[in-house]
């Protein structure tokens, strides 16, 4: 029998310790691993309810995630934070209207704009040149972007980020509020905040009025599935539910449903051995690293403004770059991670985590802290994040304009027709619309292997641009 996916799957599951999505690492927890998924594997058959009119033991479901979260209504999603992002961007935007958007925001957003036909104010998260990471987004941008654009429908912004920087929601939120927009926070990477204590907290208690989390990234649910919380009376939840039912599939798994609605449960009664066996051990495992690290280095921040559950190890000052440290974790280790990045490398960790992996991860960074040298500084690739506020090109227009390919070269202030992007995590660093300047390209030129977007061709990069992009820009105009 050949099934080249599966086996590799399988063998993959044994044969590695790992740092990444999904948060249940193979199960490793609640004794997933013993739940037989067919059983689960349900549809809205008589007395299964029906997830767009929801009225029995999904809403019921429904309700008892929204008082775990404590949020006014919080909805399942089985196509990930991406189909809440669409969702949300459609239900509270017109055509013709502006969203102020995080420049850092992942590339579902602009999909959301293309469709519902909406114009980006970006604005920017500070870019922390010591650690070359992405910040939070200050008040002050979000009250700038609105100053100069008052007619904003809303704010989109990311927190935490990938990298688990947290913004001050309380204080967008007032703004946003005081302008009469609607906040829009993809909290993607922070539905674990529920367990609170040592995590920042959620936007969900700041003042959001949409929050979206995915719970397969960082709880023990599986790959896909997700939460839209509708956390204030400005936002509708039949409109948000007609809009995600146009979105996601129609046949929304109960596999995924159900598994979300245990995880809850299953944290709500073990939440004081959820604290012993994963909090108060990363909580150790962070400290000893910090001590015992010379040359590689644990970021860390302040813990209101920092998920702990990220561990960042940075190779700035070192002799080898991210990619590097990810290959000899993986090649002498066995241990793969979530992402490597020129800098550093992200790991993630969750509470299926306990005392046996973080020991592991540990003997091995300081393993390598051991062998690797002192040197210099290196390039990012996160210095794309530029300082401005800017009423972007309307993904739309430019999506359905004439597209033609060029040579890097002859890109220099042409209008770029798609969204070029580091993957992971799917921020773009030039987005469609924005224009070419001399410093993407030169960012271009450096990182072209790790980039997604752009067509590489006897080693030489070409890019998708808009042909008659003055027509594109002056009826942006109108
Ligand atoms: C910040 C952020 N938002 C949204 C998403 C999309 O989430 P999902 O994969 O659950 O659709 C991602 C995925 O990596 C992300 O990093």
């Amino acid at each position: 029998m050949k099934a080249p996916l599966f086996d590799k799957l399988i063998e993959y599951s044994k044969a590695n310790l790992v740092f990444h999505m999904p948060g249940h690492k193979f199960g490793s927890i609640a004794d997933l691993d013993q739940i037989d998924m067919t059983k689960l594997d349900n549809t809205e058959a008589m007395g299964m309810d029906n997830l767009y009119e929801a009225e029995g033991i999904i809403r019921q479901a429904m309700e008892l995630m929204a008082d775990f979260y404590g949020t006014k209504q919080t909805i399942f999603l089985t196509n990930g934070s991406t189909a809440g992002i669409l969702t949300s961007i459609l239900s509270i935007c017109k055509e013709g209207d502006q969203l102020i958007v995080a420049r850092n925001a992942h590339h579902s957003v602009w999909s959301a704009l293309i469709l519902a036909g909406v114009s980006p104010i970006y604005v920017s998260p500070e870019y922390i040149e010591s650690e070359h990471i992405i910040g939070s987004i200050s008040e002050e941008t979000i009250e700038k972007a609105y100053k100069a654009y008052p007619k904003a429908k809303g704010v989109l912004v990311v927190s935490p980020t990938y990298e688990g920087i947290v913004s001050d929601i309380e204080a967008i939120s007032r703004i946003t509020h005081r302008y009469g927009g609607i906040l829009i926070v993809d909290e993607a990477h922070g539905a674990h905040f529920v367990l609170e204590g040592d995590f920042p907290k959620s936007s969900i208690k700041l003042g959001a009025d949409i929050v979206i989390n995915s719970m397969h990234k960082t709880l023990p649910t599986l790959t896909q599935s997700a939460l839209l919380h509708i956390c204030s009376d400005r936002v509708n939840y039949d409109e948000v539910i007609q809009v995600l039912r146009m979105i996601q599939t129609s046949s929304p798994s109960y596999v995924m449903m159900g598994i979300m609605d245990y995880i809850r449960a299953y944290i709500q009664v073990h939440k004081e051995e959820i604290q012993r066996n994963y909090v108060n051990e990363l909580v150790s495992f962070r400290k000893i690293l910090n001590e015992e690290l010379k040359q590689l280095k644990l970021i860390s921040f302040d813990t209101e403004r920092y998920d702990i559950s990220k561990v960042i190890i940075s190779t700035t000052h070192t002799n080898i770059n991210g990619y590097e440290l990810e290959e000899l974790l993986n090649k002498n280790f066995n241990i793969t991670v979530e992402a490597a990045l020129n800098n550093y490398i992200i790991l993630m960790t969750t509470i299926a985590d306990q005392k046996m992996s973080l020991a592991k991860l540990k003997e091995a960074l300081i393993r390598l802290d051991q062998m690797v040298e002192k040197q210099g500084t290196q390039k990012s690739i996160n210095s794309f994040m530029k300082q401005k506020i800017t009423l972007g090109n309307n993904p739309r227009r430019i999506f359905y304009s004439n597209k033609q390919c060029l040579h890097i070269k002859e890109c220099l202030n042409r209008v770029s027709a798609k969204n070029i992007m580091l993957y992971p995590p799917g921020i773009p660093i030039i987005a469609i619309g924005e224009v070419f300047t001399k410093e993407d390209i030169i960012l271009l030129n450096d990182f072209k292997e790790k980039i997604k977007g752009i067509k590489i061709i006897d080693n030489e990069i070409f890019l998708e641009v808009v042909q008659d992009e003055t027509k594109v820009i002056r009826d942006n105009m109108k």
